[in-house]
């Protein structure tokens, strides 16, 4: 099906990043939620948490649009992404959104159970294996990895 095929697609792209922030980085503190690496970007510039709240905010180097075959799908990252965590479910996310049926659509939250993602599009959601999100596809232009 048509949406679900996109959300494996979204998925891929996400795991286009891995954190690489200095020291104790973002990364940490995915797995330290519940969360596989890949749902971070490379080049994260910096970011902050509050540990109390789960409210969180991520800055990229530079916005990141990937381009997902084989249905071009496009993907966009924004420069600055934001939400709020807590273990195994990530809420009121802005800033990384897909393209599909003509629309722009924002991921709004992600929840694990430590073997699956859920993504959720507003209402609609969609499950894919956490083990897509070990490794990082890359920002339009980098060579493609899986
Ligand atoms: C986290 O949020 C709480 C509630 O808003 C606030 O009281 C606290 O100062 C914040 N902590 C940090 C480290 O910003």
């Amino acid at each position: 099906m048509a949406i679900t095929r996109f959300f494996y697609l979204l998925c891929l792209s996400l795991v286009a990043f891995s954190v690489s922030s200095d020291g104790s980085s973002a990364h940490d503190e995915l797995i330290k939620y519940g969360f596989p690496i890949g749902l971070l970007p490379a080049d994260v510039k910096s970011y902050t948490l509050n540990q109390t709240t789960g409210l969180f905010s991520v800055s990229l180097s530079d916005s990141c649009r990937v381009t997902l075959p084989p249905d071009n799908y496009l993907a966009t990252y924004s420069h600055k992404i934001t939400g709020k965590i807590v273990e195994n479910r990530i809420a009121e996310l802005n800033g990384i959104s897909v393209r599909a049926f003509f629309k722009w659509w924002g991921i709004t939250g992600i929840r694990s159970n430590g073997k699956d993602l859920v993504f959720e599009v507003g209402m609609v959601t969609a499950k894919y294996p956490s083990k897509n999100f070990d490794k990082s596809p890359p920002c339009e232009g980098r060579r493609s990895s899986s």
